[in-house]
């Protein structure tokens, strides 16, 4: 490989139609972290990413919000920034797939595929909800499971039996649209024909471009055969419409991995960087992809199929990695584990969870687990204890007995070569991406560098006459072994490094920088670089995120991954409705809770029996306009024991929450204790 490499790198899109969460932040920390690690070393490296823009449930979401979906993605954008910036994932750029760049990428990839022979078309029959006047994709439609009769599964696969199947083998099928009953109508599709490039992308996998894993998935998917691929949709949908074509558009498949170029496009136009050199056919550079597991499918085969079939490039690599576990367990909004980027951030620091995850991440596809127990305690010895301690034990010296100013000498030469050396080792682990083995080298050092300051024992030393001398080299020689552990650490902990810098007064280190130590240098006055975790922190972002979703839902429960996707609740049976015992009651006191941005306690009187409820309506009520006030509550919903008490039961609410959220109120007469029929 050339000394100065060329390299581009991406994560996934993310939809613009839901917020960025735990989850997401595994890809985004995960390839941040590859992309600063390599800019350290001083190769010519670009990151960019974008939201992905298009398709049905964005412009759902956008109608039920009563917007377009141009007004509701640029909030997402907004927002999806915002989070990224704030957890320090440092884009050089950050597009749309909604963007002239995008769309006449895509224009001339497909018709290049096209006019090569690559496309077909074939007419097909489809579910379409008369009422709605649309097509319905296979998640907007639900039913009684064909195997085992479960009520209420998707179109796609049902969660109770976990059989797949196609939307019209559902019985009693409902739009989720409309509710009304889907008729099956015909239309016809593009094709794009993935065979035409099996040869290639066998080649393209055998030259190692996948991790084992996933060359022995796509071996299945192989053997299995490739078939065409449906690369259009009909009206009404959000996306570019396709050319020679009378109102269709694009599958937002199709124009998302194209993103990537697009959102590289824009930036390069911006900052005079040849395009072709980096997508060119025989291009030297490198180009990677970090992935998640569940979109390997499309970043494996129709991506590279496509760009061969329009004179592309094909990726360097396609990096998969695992999904995200909350203690053990898939993440979920009823546990409060389902927990968004900005709650997290409301409480904790985003460097202990740049930490975490760098310490549990690997080159492989595994799940990888969030403990928060172990979260707590792994950074607080590791980062706290170790790391920072190293320098919180020497700088109180040098600041008060020498004026900030280091030793002539390093007077433990072989001991700093041996923390330069590892460093190859080290990079060569973040480069396999192996970033959990990287953390445990760079915390062995961490380990060695404060034995070296206990075998020493400089508060000893410093109480003896004499000594200056030694007091002094003992704890500059502490400092620059710290200096080169932040070297190390800084792809995962940047803002702690820019911290260290200051302390360390260095311009800003590159991977090599630190291979000589500091002589007869000043540093600043230390701040301490990290607080500890505290684990009321944790439980507060854990509440928070089950009260984020109170405010949201009013109450009802979603499955995880259709939260954002669903624009309507399911339908439900009388039965199930009477089930519910709504009641009038008075608001007899609304307290603030100090802990809780979102919180109100309320002691609610239900005619005669008080309850106590925390409501998610701090921030669109005074507690003082509430109190003698008759509202609507759920009064036989579980108990739920929260971090400030029990909270019996749930007020209901209305709007989409922060300022416009809106508490029923019954007309006159009713009195509290009335059930609501
Ligand atoms: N829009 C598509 C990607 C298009 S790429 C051309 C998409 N978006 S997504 O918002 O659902 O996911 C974005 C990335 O986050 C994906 O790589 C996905 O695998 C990853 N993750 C989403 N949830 C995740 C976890 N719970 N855990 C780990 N990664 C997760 O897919
Ligand atoms: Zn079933």
């Amino acid at each position: 490989m050339p000394d100065k490499r060329k390299i581009l790198i991406t994560s996934a899109l993310p939809y613009a139609n839901g917020s960025i969460h735990l989850g997401h932040l595994v890809e985004y920390i995960q390839t941040d972290i590859w992309s600063r690690f390599q800019k350290m070393r001083g190769h010519e490296c670009y990151y960019v990413c974008a939201d992905d823009a298009h398709g049905t449930p964005i412009m759902l979401r956008a109608r039920l919000e009563g917007i377009e979906p141009e007004t509701l993605i640029a909030r997402i954008w907004q927002e999806h920034t915002a989070d990224f910036a704030d957890f320090h994932i440092d884009f050089d750029h950050y597009h749309s797939t909604h963007s002239p760049e995008n769309e006449q990428l895509a224009r001339a990839i497909y018709v290049k595929n096209r006019d090569a022979g690559h496309i077909t078309q074939k007419t097909i029959l489809q579910a379409y909800d008369p009422e709605a006047g649309m097509f319905l994709p296979d998640r907007f439609i639900k039913g009684a499971c064909p195997k085992c009769g479960a009520e209420d599964q998707y179109g796609d696969n049902c969660e109770v039996c976990g059989a797949t199947y196609s939307p019209t083998e559902l019985k009693h099928p409902v739009s989720a649209v409309s509710g009304t009953k889907p008729v099956e109508k015909a239309s016809e599709h593009l094709f794009f024909q993935l065979a035409d490039f099996e040869q290639i992308l066998k080649d393209w996998h055998l030259a190692g471009h996948v991790q084992t894993e996933v060359a022995n998935k796509l071996g299945e998917w192989f053997e299995a055969g490739l078939a065409d691929w449906d690369i259009s949709r009909d009206a009404p949908y959000f996306g570019f419409p396709i050319p020679d074509t009378e109102d269709k558009y694009f599958y937002v498949w199709l124009d998302a991995p194209i993103g990537y170029m697009a959102s590289f496009r824009h930036f390069c136009d911006q900052h005079s960087i040849d395009f072709d050199t980096f997508w060119q056919a025989d291009s030297e550079t490198e180009l990677y992809h970090f992935i998640g597991k569940d979109i390997i499918y499309f970043h494996a085969l129709f991506w590279p199929a496509m760009l061969h079939g329009a004179g592309y490039r094909k990726p360097s690599g396609v990096f998969a990695h695992g999904f995200l576990t909350v203690d053990g367990a898939k993440m979920s909004k009823s546990r409060g584990t389902f927990i968004k980027a900005r709650t997290y951030l409301e409480h904790l620091n985003p460097e202990y969870l740049r930490y975490y995850f760098a310490a549990k991440l690997s080159r492989r596809v595994d799940d990888i687990d969030l403990n928060l127990e172990d979260f707590v305690q792994r950074v607080n010895a590791d980062l706290v204890g170790k790391v920072v301690n190293i320098a919180s034990r020497c700088a109180g010296f040098i600041k008060k007995r020498f004026a900030n100013q280091l030793s002539e000498t390093c007077v433990e030469p072989a001991l700093y070569a041996e923390f330069v050396q590892a460093g190859e080792q080290i990079a060569d682990y973040y480069e396999q991406r192996e970033y959990g083995r990287a953390v445990r080298d760079i915390m062995k050092l961490a380990d060695r560098a404060n034995q070296y300051i206990d075998e020493k024992a400089p508060w000893v030393i410093a109480k003896q006459t004499g000594e200056e001398q030694a007091l002094q080299d003992i704890c500059s020689m502490g400092i620059n072994l710290f200096r080169v552990l932040i070297g190390y650490l800084k792809p995962i902990l940047p803002s702690m490094a820019n911290q260290a810098e200051i302390f360390l007064n260095v311009e800003p280190m590159t991977w090599h920088s630190q291979t000589e130590p500091l002589i007869a240098h000043r540093l600043n006055p230390f701040k301490p670089l990290m607080k500890r975790v505290d684990m009321d922190n944790v439980q507060n972002m854990v509440e928070a995120s089950k009260t984020d979703l109170a405010a949201q839902t009013q109450g009802t429960e979603m499955a995880d991954t259709t939260l954002s996707q669903d624009p309507i609740a399911d339908v439900i049976d009388y039965e199930a409705f009477a089930q519910i015992d709504l009641r009038i009651v008075r608001i007899v006191k609304a307290e603030s809770i100090k802990e809780a941005d979102k919180l109100l306690r309320l002691t609610l009187d239900l005619g005669g029996e008080n309850r106590q409820v925390f409501a998610g309506i701090k921030s669109a009520y005074q507690p003082q306009e509430l109190a003698g006030r008759l509202t609507v509550m759920v009064a036989n919903l579980a108990p739920r024991k929260m971090r400030f008490g029990l909270s019996e039961g749930m007020v209901l609410a209305a709007g989409p929450g922060g300022k416009d959220l809106f508490l029923l109120s019954p007309d006159s007469g009713a009195q509290p204790g009335m059930r609501i029929k």
